[in-house]
């Protein structure tokens, strides 16, 4: 039996019926289509288009059938196509006549967006719970340790000294601004499509207010042609996602280079790494790995929505049908990375000596030393070649920057005092920074205490 048994004259061919399934993806939405069947069936009996006791029926057979499915003992089939032809053929078969009226109105075009709303609506707050979780393990890492240093890197280079906790915020800011594009999201899926039909709207006297009211959503979709298509909010949602999995890369890149023996500035517990078969000695972040590496699969699922998108015809075509399980998949993936970085940055060890000896072999303090002399009222552009010569002579003879003695400082440059090898104090130039959310323990200080205010908020 199909609903178009009417039309038809040939029954499915089997590979049709195999071909055309999506229940074995969809019936994650169960729990939504049927939510959205309970408020249409209250919205009919208002309306006058179903009695009150044709309602109660479909309301009490609806939520047995969320009781079948959640106990395990509902039974899929390919033949039943998708989640929404398999509840409304149960409800048929436990209620009859009055199951039959269920679709009154509604079309699964308009039927299939309701119920893809109403699960990310519950999705993305998930996801955002766990995005401000790990919000506030980096906080509370660089709260603790906050008196740490290491060398910050451009093109993976030493470049300058840097608090451990302002180089970890950088990634919180990273994620902050992740979760303004879930809000987007959110407020982009905060639309009520129902009454929408299956590209028209309806002839009967549907109350698509009531609708919206009932289901919570703050606004109802403008368009009935556009709505039945819109798949706007699953595209901004992946890209929010993506975006997600694109600063956990790049921190787990970051772990990855930081925790070998090679750097050894950071340590994740045994617990989270894995062993080799072969090789006795290995301790891998397969972990941070995988991070990046499913990152370029979220990436790929909102590519494959794009593409699916740009030469679709106007309203419903089934290749909308493929929305979902990109969807779902970015959706896990997404979750379970967070809640593996909430992990890591809550169980890594920072190595201070192995930080601080990387900022010793290295000429790491030259650009603050130029700017030394640029206090001193020399050209900035002539401090750096005057800094630069001087690194050069050290490199020569393998020596520090601070090794070098006043009057030799001197005829690199009249304007060094003794002051200067104040610079050479790893922390003396960090406290002596003074631009607003530059690497200072201060900016530090401020900010922790700027953002612990805005998570608790
Ligand atoms: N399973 C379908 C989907 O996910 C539901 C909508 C079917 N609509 C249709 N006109 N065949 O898109």
């Amino acid at each position: 039996m199909k609903p178009w048994d009417g039309r038809f004259s040939e029954v499915t061919h089997d590979l049709v019926e195999r071909f055309t399934a999506s229940i074995h993806i969809d019936k994650r939405l169960y729990l939504y289509d049927i939510i959205g069947s309970i408020a249409h069936a209250e919205m009919l009996e208002k309306q006058g288009l179903i009695s009150e006791e044709e309602k109660r029926k479909i309301v009490k057979a609806l939520e047995e059938i969320k009781e079948e499915i959640e106990g395990g003992v509902f039974n899929f089939s390919e033949k039943l196509e998708d989640i929404h032809m398999h509840i409304e053929a149960r409800l048929v078969e436990k209620i009859g006549e009055p199951g039959r009226k269920l679709h009154t109105g509604r079309s699964r075009n308009d039927q299939v967006s309701l119920d893809t709303r109403l699960f990310l609506r519950h999705e993305l707050k998930q996801v955002e719970e766990e995005l401000l979780e790990l919000m506030r393990c980096i906080i509370r890492k660089a709260e603790t340790e906050k008196d740490a240093i290491m060398p910050g890197f451009t093109h993976l280079q030493k470049a300058q000294i840097v608090p451990f906790s302002h180089y970890i915020l950088s990634y919180y800011f990273m994620f902050k601004r992740d979760r303004e594009r879930l809000k987007n999201a959110l407020r982009a899926v905060d639309a009520m499509p129902l009454g929408s039909g299956a590209l028209a709207g309806s002839t009967l006297p549907l109350d698509r207010e009531y609708l919206r009211e009932r289901l919570g959503f703050s606004r109802i979709t403008e368009n009935s042609m556009d709505t039945v298509s819109d798949r706007d909010f699953i595209l901004d949602t992946l890209y929010a996602f993506s975006m997600i999995m694109i600063h956990l890369s790049r921190l787990c890149e970051d772990l990855i280079i930081f925790s070998s023996d090679e750097f050894s500035f950071f340590k994740l517990p045994e617990r989270l790494l894995t062993g080799s078969s072969i090789m006795p000695h290995k301790r891998n972040p397969d972990v941070l790995e995988l991070i990046r590496g499913k990152t370029s699969r979220v990436i790929g699922d909102l590519l494959s929505l794009l593409i699916l998108f740009k030469g679709l015809s106007s309203t419903y075509n089934r290749d909308l049908q493929e929305d979902k399980e990109a969807l779902f998949h970015a959706l896990d993936i997404t979750k379970a990375s967070l809640s593996i970085m909430v992990l890591c940055i809550k169980e890594m060890q920072l190595n201070r000596k192995g930080m601080e000896d990387a900022i010793q072999s290295s000429y790491i303090e030259a650009t603050e030393i130029a700017e030394y002399l640029v206090a001193k009222g020399m050209p900035f552009r002539d401090a750096h070649k005057t800094v630069g010569r001087m690194v050069k002579e050290c490199e020569r003879r393998g020596i520090k920057l601070k090794d070098l003695k006043i009057e030799e400082l001197k005829s690199f440059c009249q304007l060094f005092e003794e002051d200067i090898y104040e610079l050479m104090d790893p922390y003396k130039i960090i406290t002596m920074r003074k631009t607003t959310g530059g690497a200072s323990f201060r900016e530090v200080e401020i900010q922790i205490e700027r953002e612990k205010a805005y998570l608790d908020s």
